[in-house]
């Protein structure tokens, strides 16, 4: 039966009022109070009121999302403020001079004289790869929806626009105010678009933003609402009006007003905040629903950002930055083998020279034998590349479709390409191994790696050199190295080698004696042992000898080391010819420099015997047990009268009463945090550890 008019105003309002409630905690507060059925349901109940009595429709209701209106054309708006474009940053080098332009901006500003700089710091967002757009509201009411346009004069599309489920017709406060946002398609939204396109046998989109840029330019507005396209609002025009200091302010603000922010956002202090960010979603991007093109990084003081101006395109206040991530293809030529400073044959591409990342590319890293298999890879091939995290490209993949009738498979040699002797298969890898020790090839690797910057650093000893001086016999192993300054004329002789060269590699090798033990312990070449874990070794054992000593146990007993990486140590050690090599390198003066801030040794807890029991909220029992050790302390299991101190975690059984009834000191969780903070000075926090929540906290890094 139907309703009279009075009691269907009533009820169209109540309907209205519950309607943007639940579109409010579904869209701006991201937790659903009902489920779509039940919103679904009460819309059609609103629709139905709406069409007995059409003098209750209003501008602002609900119902107008499911769109019907047909604009033929979209009359230009010129845009009250342009909307821009972002300056680009590639790498992280380019972020620290955005950085620092900001500050010499600021700086400058002042006149240069000020000892004061204005303080700033960042919010940074996911940059979604959508349509740019401009929203109006009159009076809380949505007013209308623009195209970004030529940045200076957009189209409005306000009835696609407010077709869009998470943009509020009304919001929670009677104000004017323009926003900018991006419209986009969900990835998964996307793919069932297309299926049902195709389906249908119709055009289908290329991707997202094109998606979303048809949509939104679509003449019936019902084609956009039966579309779930999206928006999230990342900016407010003329901020400072509405009291706003900060662009995180921002966010908070627009969601009190019922829109929707992007939830990829985060505050950095610093630049460096935001590099740690950016490196951390470009892994997590990949599950992000919504496309993205990159991330923004932006001053987050306002008022800052008038201050700072803007070039002809784009404000300075902010950047865009993009991972790397680029790929081409080309075709391989050829496949070349060499050999690895472990000995491994290591294959090569030879590829037809291509641009990659603004560098002219014709080899690429195969990595192993595996790799080629893995690859199925064929000369003749064509291939996609892709820089990694490092500069070295590498085969991503092969573009089988292309490939030739015939294509030769890729052989792996049968003798070493450097000595031509043996090679013997790796037991249950693919990768083969050159059987000579005293292969030419592996040693100029050897000498090449401990030369490089991480290691020995020696300045004029790159391939090319390590390589000739192991040719022309003058290095046989290592230790050689040092024994060049004696043979300084024969090598002066030498065709390429000017004598002043040989004086500075001499002069080079030399200082290598005494540099710190840990590049020393990196240069050896250890499998397993990186630059983090040399650090560590040096600090717990101090000598090489020290180290040489070393057993398995003692090893896997140090924080962030495992069973395998000691393993690999102990063994590297106990081989003869490294014995031998350590021998000559001792007799021919190396002695490397102990580190200055040794672990474990004369740390502020020198001397005394912990026991932990219960837990600590933060940190697990390794983690604590590893501090403890690197500060001196012995760490043990049960409490006796030797015990010096117990600490007292949550739910602490057995050896707590024990302490109580020896009169141990103990100390609780609280007790600890306050004895850690104050001496912060005085303790030495393991570079693994600074990164665990609990010693974060101690650091007020948290
Ligand atoms: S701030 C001056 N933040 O990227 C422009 N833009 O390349 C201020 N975009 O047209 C833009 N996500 O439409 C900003 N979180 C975000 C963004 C974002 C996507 C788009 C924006 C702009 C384009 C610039």
């Amino acid at each position: 039966m139907p309703l009279q008019i009075e009691e269907a105003e009533k009820r169209a309002a109540e309907l209205r009022a519950l309607l943007n409630r639940y579109a409010y905690a579904y869209y701006a507060l991201d937790s659903p109070e009902v489920d779509d059925e039940v919103y679904d349901a009460l819309l059609k109940e609103l629709s139905q009121i709406e069409s007995d009595f059409p003098q209750l429709v209003s501008a602002d209701s609900p119902t107008q999302k499911v769109g019907g209106e047909i604009r033929k054309e979209f009359p230009p708006v010129v845009h009250r403020f342009p909307m821009l474009s972002l300056l680009n940053a590639y790498s992280t080098e380019e972020l620290v001079d955005f950085d620092k332009r900001i500050g010499k901006l600021l700086t400058e500003e002042t006149g240069g004289e000020g000892l004061f700089t204005p303080d700033w710091d960042y919010a940074v967002e996911a940059k979604v790869d959508g349509l740019a757009v401009s929203v109006s509201y009159v009076r809380g009411a949505f007013a209308r929806g623009v195209t970004r346009g030529d940045g200076t004069t957009g189209e409005d599309v306000s009835h696609n626009i407010m077709t869009i489920r998470s943009l509020p017709l009304r919001l929670s406060r009677e104000i004017d105010i323009e926003v900018r946002g991006e419209v986009f398609y969900a990835l998964g939204a996307f793919k069932a678009l297309n299926e049902r396109l195709e389906a249908a046998g119709e055009k289908t989109f290329a991707n997202p933003r094109n998606a979303a840029a048809g949509t939104v330019r679509q003449q019936d507005s019902s084609v956009a609402a039966s579309r779930p396209l999206d928006l999230f609002i990342y900016a407010i025009v003329e901020p400072l009006k509405y009291g706003l200091s900060t662009q995180i302010e921002c966010y908070s603000f627009l969601r009190e007003l019922g829109m929707r922010t992007n939830p990829k956002t985060a505050y950095c202090k610093t630049i460096l905040g935001a590099v740690t960010t950016l490196e951390k979603w470009r892994v997590e991007r990949e599950s992000f629903d919504f496309p993205v093109d990159g991330a923004v990084v932006k001053v987050n003081q306002l008022a800052l950002w008038d201050r700072l101006g803007k070039t002809a395109k784009a404000p300075r206040a902010m950047v865009a930055y993009k991972w790397a991530a680029e790929s081409v293809t080309t075709r391989l030529t050829g496949v070349e083998f060499g050999i690895s400073r472990n000995g491994v044959l290591t294959p090569v591409a030879i590829l037809s020279p291509v641009l990659l990342q603004g560098s002219t590319v014709s080899r690429a890293s195969l990595h192993n034998l595996d790799e080629i298999e893995r690859l199925d890879l064929r000369i003749g091939d064509t291939v996609r590349l892709e820089k990694g995290g490092d500069v070295i490209p590498k085969v991503v993949e092969v573009e089988t479709a292309l490939r030739l009738e015939n294509a030769e498979r890729v052989k792996p040699p049968e003798k070493c390409p450097s000595c031509g002797g043996g090679l013997a298969r790796d037991e249950g890898a693919h990768n083969m191994r050159c059987l000579n020790r005293e292969c030419p090839g592996v040693l100029a690797e050897q000498i090449g790696y401990i030369a490089s910057r991480g290691c020995l650093d020696v300045e004029g000893l790159g391939e090319k050199i390590s390589r000739r001086l192991v040719e022309l016999g003058f290095v046989k192993g290592l230790a050689d190295l040092y024994t060049l300054k004696d043979k300084r004329e024969e090598l002066v002789a030498v065709e390429g080698f000017a004598d002043v060269s040989v004086g500075k590699l001499i002069e080079q090798i030399e200082r290598t004696k005494t540099l710190p033990l840990e590049r020393w312990i990196m240069a050896l070449g250890i499998p397993g042992v990186g630059q983090a874990a040399a650090k560590e070794l040096a600090e717990r054992f101090m000598r090489l000898d020290a180290l040489a000593e070393a057993s398995e146990a003692d090893i896997a007993g140090i924080y962030g080391f495992g069973g395998i990486t000691a393993k690999s140590i102990v063994d590297w050690f106990k081989d003869d010819l490294n014995g031998e090599l350590l021998t000559r390198l001792a007799d021919a003066g190396v002695s490397p420099m102990p580190p200055s801030r040794p672990a474990g040794v004369a740390g502020h807890f020198a001397g005394k015997t912990i026991v932990l029991t219960g837990s600590i909220e933060g940190a697990s029992r390794e983690e604590l047990r590893s501090f403890f050790a690197a500060n001196g302390a012995k760490v043990t299991d049960s409490v006796s009268k030797a015990t010096s101190l117990v600490i007292v975690g949550e739910k602490a059984g057995s050896k707590l009463e024990k302490a109580l009834k020896l009169g141990v000191e103990t100390m609780d969780s609280g007790g600890l945090a306050r004895f850690l903070r104050e001496n912060q000075a005085k303790m030495f926090f393991p570079e693994d550890l600074r990164s665990v929540d609990y010693f974060r906290r101690i650091l007020d890094e948290l």
